[in-house]
């Protein structure tokens, strides 16, 4: 028996990312009706690999919506991380110069099926394969989206449209041109991934600066490991044979990475491009653009899991207050709420992104530049703190 699809629901949300289903469980849990309207299948949301760091906040948000208790029990806690530069390993200490903060690995796609499967569980509406999905009125009290499943036409009527549809969504995309203020920056080369069920070469993450390129060793468990690679925007996935790639990890890498590397068979291996993105303002009337759909960062500072679900913290927030407390203070601040936060971490994702990769277009001055500046930020403690207390993240509350 399928259920049947609700015409009303108190939030509409676009999208069955990371950001709209921690959406729908926090609201979930505050008795708040939501329905989530997705372009995709399910099978096919979990089968795209992203990033796998999380921050406390985002741990804390997990639990929260009740639903932290695979992550805790597979994540790996990690207090610390390497930088490789000049042939000599540097290790970002964050437990102790963050006063005991960690992050934990866990899979964005682990994350996206706990979720999914929290939802299932009480039976919640997710609408799979929605076609065509138009959002409507939202100016008004009363918006509304139309959209079609197995080629039915459906209208969804709602309070508040969440737009939590990625970059490439339609909720931004609707707001008018002249409302809506874009920034952005397109970097010079991408990230070429692989997945591979291989040991980490090291127990923590080790990010390198080399002269041939910035690569990343990550993992997402003791017996999976994911590596990146800059590559240059022209080169095609087709080209980067497995074995391709591992040499030129190898060549990255210093003695000891070359020696403790194990390789083997890619389960996927692809190219993205790396951009940095925010939009002004977040809301527009009753649509909310939370994650992607509102901001990209560069994945080299591991922040874009992290703030879609801040943003969707301080959404749920809002949202819980306005039915709760009959206050719109919390729908009003939420775009400026959000910005503060989104932006600091752009200029993180941003100043690692610069010091890590190399930028052979700006000339030799630019590696002497940062040859300068790692040789003093590693060698400072004040410089490692820095590193070390935004890659753990800032506390929800920083500023305010
Ligand atoms: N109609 C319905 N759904 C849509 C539409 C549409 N027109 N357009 C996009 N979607 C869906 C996508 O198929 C996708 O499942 O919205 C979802 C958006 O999910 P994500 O792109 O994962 O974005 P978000 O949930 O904000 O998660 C942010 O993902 O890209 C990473 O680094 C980012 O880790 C961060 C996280
Ligand atoms: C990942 O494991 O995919 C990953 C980890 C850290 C990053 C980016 C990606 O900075």
């Amino acid at each position: 028996m399928t259920t049947p699809i609700p015409q009303r629901t108190q939030v509409a949300i676009i999208g069955a990312g990371p950001s709209g289903l921690l959406l729908g469980q926090l609201l979930h849990k505050a008795g708040i009706d939501a329905v989530i309207l997705e372009r995709q299948t399910g099978d096919y949301v979990l089968s795209r690999i992203r990033a796998g760091v999380l921050e406390q906040v985002c741990i804390d948000l997990m639990d929260e919506a009740g639903v932290g208790q695979r992550m805790h029990q597979e994540g790996l806690v990690h207090g610390g991380f390497e930088m490789l530069y000049g042939g000599a390993r540097h290790r970002i200490d964050m437990n102790k110069l963050t006063g005991g903060k960690n992050v934990m690995v866990y899979g964005q796609t682990e994350l996206t099926r706990d979720l999914m499967d929290a939802r299932q569980a009480v039976g919640l509406p997710t609408v799979y394969e929605a076609k065509d999905v138009a959002i409507h009125d939202f100016g008004s009290a009363k918006p509304r989206v139309t959209y079609s499943k197995d080629g039915v036409e459906h209208t969804l009527e709602c309070d508040f449209i969440a737009g939590c549809d990625g970059f490439h969504g339609v909720c931004r995309a609707s707001v008018p041109r002249a409302a809506i203020r874009e920034f952005e920056k397109v970097y010079p080369f991408g990230w070429l991934g692989l997945l591979s069920d291989t040991p980490p070469v090291s127990d923590e993450l080790i990010y390198v600066n080399s002269p041939r390129g910035f690569a990343l060793c990550s993992q997402r468990s003791k017996t999976r490991s994911r590596y990146y690679l800059q590559v240059p925007l022209t080169d095609r996935i087709e080209e980067w044979t497995d074995e391709a790639f591992w040499q030129e990890l190898r060549l990255r890498l210093d003695e000891e990475g070359r020696e403790k590397l194990i390789t083997g068979p890619s389960l996927e291996k692809s190219i993205a491009p790396l951009r940095s993105f925010v939009t002004e303002p977040l809301r527009f009337g009753r649509l909310f653009l939370a994650g992607d759909a509102g901001h990209i960062v560069p994945p080299t500072g591991a922040k874009g899991l992290n703030l879609a679900a801040t943003d969707v913290k301080y959404l749920s927030s809002a949202i819980i207050e306005f039915y709760q407390e009959r206050s719109e203070a919390g729908i009003d601040g939420y775009s400026a709420r959000c910005l503060r936060r989104i932006w600091k971490a752009e200029r993180f994702s941003w100043w690692f992104t610069q010091l890590m990769h190399r930028f052979p277009e700006d000339g030799p001055i630019s590696a002497k530049f940062q040859e300068a500046e790692l040789d003093y930020l590693l060698n400072s403690e004040a410089g490692s703190r820095s590193i070390a207390e935004n890659y753990v993240g800032l506390p929800l509350n920083f500023g305010e």
